[in-house]
């Protein structure tokens, strides 16, 4: 993570702490559900509020209805859907509300049901006055009043509501006492004004006489009376009433005024019932049914009672004020809090800060120290970099003067064999064979001089001193007559050759060192044909580029591919593709520098199928002659082209022993040839594949391969024919001019026979071959007593071979059609194979070896069984019976015949 991410992580914390100190969650959510909206509620709610503000994390909402039971249901349900922690409800009616106060109950909201109540006590707890003992206290004090006679007429709250019916109950039970006090009449006015009014005219005009008119509340205690005022009779009656609320037109102002004769105080209760909620919620004990009390007010006392609670509600202003002032300094508290926060923050953030970039100084300290370190090392490894190439620069250059001086001393001798040769070669009397031997050796002198002149050339180029003589040259016409040395190495490896000149070309000339242009179209010309397979293409085209006014010139060659990762070296000088590969590695740098000294350009493409194409780039001069006869040299094209010799099928002479020579170089295996053929059939491989191949086809007597070749080298070669049933068996002489130790034992593990070095004597290589084919006769198990057995140190493979072909003729020796062709293909092998395979390892051809197991067991049959010689004949596969005893004289000296009479006797 970066120290940025580091840096946001602690920001958005820091973001996350402060707003939690801004905001208060609520621990506890009170809903308060009200069923009227009047002067009585009002202060319940304000004591609720008030007295909750006393406790941390309470909030409270208030949902009020207008005595309408269906209304308060909904607010019950609103409270159960936010899952409020506790509800406060006056139930408007018990019956109706019950069910759901129970509801919520069940869910586990804690219940304070005050005021009035529910028909179940399915509440967590109740709070108010006794409304029985306030009914009673009305009875009481009329019965004084009235002193025990006079008609009372009840104005009654709301008729499902619990005080209602305890306030009525209360009352009659205390005026039971009293038989003279009659109850006129009880009308619900639902604790409301103006139905108290019209009830109060009904009463009115039914009863001329009434005492007392007792109203459940105030309220209905004020619209009577006004009713009583209107009709002139509020002098003939007193009126009682419930509540005592201060405050201009409530209870304790009417019975001041005189309007009431008294009210009784129905206390409200709000700070009671949250001081009892947060008891619940908080887990203390707390009382089940707390019980206000009441007190009568009359006009004895009302005004004390209004002093009262005029100083109680001038406390009640002092306390809101204070409350305010409380609110604002916790407001500014608050303020002062996220300020604090705040730059606590920016403080943080400043140090983290801070922090980083004292880490990133130190870092960057310790980073230019190690850059310092490293670079100060980087310099070393240059310096010894550079004191070691200056060191090989002059070993190299060592060698280059060494080779140099070598090639000098080699030219004077080489050019003395050259020369006597070309005397040699024009003596008519020479051989056929001697004049093919004197040009082997012609061609040779001359490619070691070519080799000794580029290492001096190449001297020169090191040393920037290579010559360039140029004279005007017809590229098309030099080239071509270059092309005639190459045509017969061409033909004898089937290579199709073609030079194609463009028609143009011959309108300009070249200003070329004639000498350089021959040695780079040479080494070009030579490298295509090594590295052409046989069969393959080698094309030579030569172009005009007017634009450009240059000629082009491509060498292109079919069969091989040059790797990219080669390509790019092929031209540094000492480059060589793989150590298969010979040569100095300096030709191609040599053709390089040459054709820059032309300021000429080349380049080169391989890919497996077009092959591999140099391109050379020359400038030209306008030529004022075209000397040239262009359709002489337009296209020449030298069709495929077989070998003169006889195809290898024919000139191979099975009665011969056979030798097979690999090797690339076509030379080596001409001089093979020459000195072996008179003794053995030679067969001819320029490569590693085509060795194996023919190895597997004609199963020669004995291999001789060269080490180094492209492909397959000499060594796998070996290596995969030992592993093959077929040539396992054949000896195989590897030639190389690798005559390191090293080199040697990898040869032998390949499992070579023999290791000669090059240069070789053809004495040593000639004896070495015979001996090798000797040894190879003497290790061959002959016919020994009749006995097919397989001498010690023959290999494992072949042991199995010949024990496997013994046990196949055994087993079928009654068929008289078993022939060599079936017995080959049982044995996994051709006729011809099996023949060779079977005469190189016991001098016997499978034919007279199948005839010989016959003879043998028959001999054995004759000796040991009363079968007649014909039964005998037929028995051991023979046809017919003079044929066997012809074969069995030829084997045995005499006839069957005179074997059995020799028996008898
Ligand atoms: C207020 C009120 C009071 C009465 C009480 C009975 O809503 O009508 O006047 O005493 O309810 O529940």
């Amino acid at each position: 993570m970066t120290r940025f991410t580091y840096l946001i992580l602690l920001l958005s914390f820091l973001i996350l702490f402060l707003s939690g100190c801004a905001k208060e969650t609520s621990r506890y959510r009170i809903g308060v559900s009200q069923c009227s909206d009047d002067e009585w509620r009002h202060q319940v709610n304000q004591e609720i509020i008030r007295e909750s503000m006393f406790y941390d994390g309470v909030s409270v909402e208030i949902r009020t209805v207008k005595d309408d039971t269906e209304a308060q249901k909904q607010d019950i349900r609103y409270f159960i859907d936010q899952a409020v922690d506790l509800i406060v409800v006056a139930p408007n009616e018990a019956a109706p509300m019950t069910a759901i106060i129970e509801e919520a109950y069940d869910k586990g909201i804690a219940i304070i049901v005050f005021d009035r109540n529910i028909l179940s006590d399915k509440y967590t707890a109740w709070v108010g006055a006794d409304n029985y003992e306030i009914g009673k206290s009305v009875g009481n004090y009329i019965a004084s009043m009235l002193e025990g006679k006079g008609r009372v007429a009840e104005l009654t709250g709301l008729a499902g509501s619990t005080p209602a019916i305890d306030r009525h109950q209360g009352f009659m039970s205390a005026i039971s006492h009293y038989p003279s006090i009659e109850l006129l009449c009880q009308e619900d006015a639902g604790w409301l004004r103006e139905p108290a009014g019209e009830k109060m005219n009904i009463i009115l005009s039914r009863f001329n006489h009434i005492d007392v008119i007792y109203a459940q509340n105030d309220r209905m205690a004020a619209g009577a009376y006004a009713a009583a005022l209107q009709h002139k009779r509020e002098g003939d009656m007193n009126f009682i009433g419930i509540d005592a609320l201060p405050g201009e037109g409530y209870g304790l102002d009417l019975v001041e005024k005189g309007v009431l004769d008294a009210t009784f105080i129905y206390p409200t209760g709000g700070d009671k019932i949250i001081q009892i909620a947060m008891d619940i919620l908080e887990g203390r004990d707390f009382p089940r049914e707390t019980i206000l009390n009441t007190a009568v007010v009359d006009h004895t006392n009302a005004r004390v009672m209004t002093l009262q609670t005029h100083q109680i509600s001038a406390l009640d202003d002092k306390i809101r004020t204070l409350n305010g002032k409380i609110d604002i300094y916790l407001s500014r508290y608050s303020t002062q809090q996220i300020l604090l926060y705040g730059s606590l923050l920016i403080l943080a953030l400043f140090a983290g800060l801070l922090l980083m970039v004292i880490k990133s100084l130190r870092a960057k300290n310790r980073l230019n120290k190690e850059l310092s370190r490293q670079k100060e090392q980087l310099e070393q490894q240059r310096d010894q970099l550079i004191d070691l190439s200056k060191q090989l620069e002059e070993a190299t250059h060592a060698k280059l003067v060494f080779f140099t001086n070598i090639s000098h001393d080699f030219r004077t001798p080489l050019t003395l064999v050259a020369d006597p040769i070309d005397y040699l070669l024009a003596d008519k009397s020479l051989s056929e064979e001697q004049s093919q031997l004197l040009q082997l050796v012609k061609r040779n002198v001359n490619i070691l001089l070519r080799l000794v002149n580029q290492i001096l050339d190449f001297r020169k180029f090191e040393n920037g001193k290579l010559e360039f003589h140029p004279s005007q040259v017809n590229l098309a016409e030099v080239l071509q007559s270059w092309n005639s040395s190459f045509l017969t190495v061409a033909q004898k490896k089937h290579i199709h050759f073609s030079f194609d000149v463009q028609a143009d070309v011959t309108n300009y000339l070249m200003l070329a060192d004639v000498e350089k242009l021959e040695r780079i179209y040479y080494n070009l010309l030579s490298n295509a044909l090594k590295f052409t397979p046989e069969n393959g293409k080698i094309s030579v085209t030569l172009s005009f580029i007017s634009a450009e006014n240059r000629f082009l010139l491509k060498i292109a060659n079919t069969g091989s591919l040059i790797s990219p990762e080669h390509i790019r070296s092929i031209f540094d000088r000492f480059y060589k593709i793989d150590r298969h590969h010979s040569g100095s590695g300096i030709g191609l740098a040599l053709v390089k520098a040459f054709v820059e000294l032309h300021e000429g350009t080349i380049t080169v493409e391989s890919d497996e199928k077009a092959g591999t194409v140099f391109t050379l780039n020359f400038p030209t001069i306008k030529s004022e002659l075209a000397t040239i006869d262009t359709h002489a040299v337009e296209s020449i094209s030298l069709p495929d082209f077989s070998m003169g010799d006889l195809p290898e099928e024919e000139a191979y002479d099975p009665t011969k022993l056979s030798l097979l020579v690999i090797d690339d170089n076509a030379d080596i295996r001409m001089y093979i040839r020459g000195l072996l053929q008179h003794e053995y059939s030679i067969l001819e491989a320029s490569n590693g594949m085509e060795g194996i191949r023919k190895a597997m086809k004609y199963v020669p007597d004995v291999i001789v391969s060269d080490v180094m070749m492209p492909g397959i080298d000499g060594v796998e070669c070996c290596r995969r024919l030992k592993k093959e049933l077929q040539t396992c068996h054949i000896p195989i002489i590897l030639l190389t001019a690798c005559s390191l130790d090293e080199q040697r034992i990898q040869g032998y593990n390949g499992g070579a026979d023999s290791y000669i070095s090059k240069p070789f004597s053809s004495q040593v290589l000639q004896s070495r071959i015979k001996n090798l084919i000797d040894s190879n006769k003497r290790i061959k198990q002959v016919l020994n007593d009749n006995q097919i057995s397989v001498r010690e140190n023959v290999c494992d493979m072949d042991k199995d071979f010949v024990e496997k072909f013994k046990r196949l003729i055994e087993e079928n020796l009654n068929d008289t059609a078993l022939n060599v062709e079936d017995l080959g293909k049982q044995m996994g092998l051709s006729r011809v194979q099996l023949y060779r395979k079977i005469k190189s390892l016991t001098n016997y051809a499978p034919n007279e070896l199948l005839r010989a197991t016959r003879l043998r067991k028959a001999i054995s049959l004759l000796s040991s069984t009363e079968l007649s010689i014909a039964e005998v004949c037929y028995e051991v596969g023979f046809t017919s019976p003079s044929y066997f005893s012809k074969c069995y004289k030829e084997q045995y000296g005499e006839t069957p015949t005179d074997f059995l009479k020799k028996k008898k006797q």
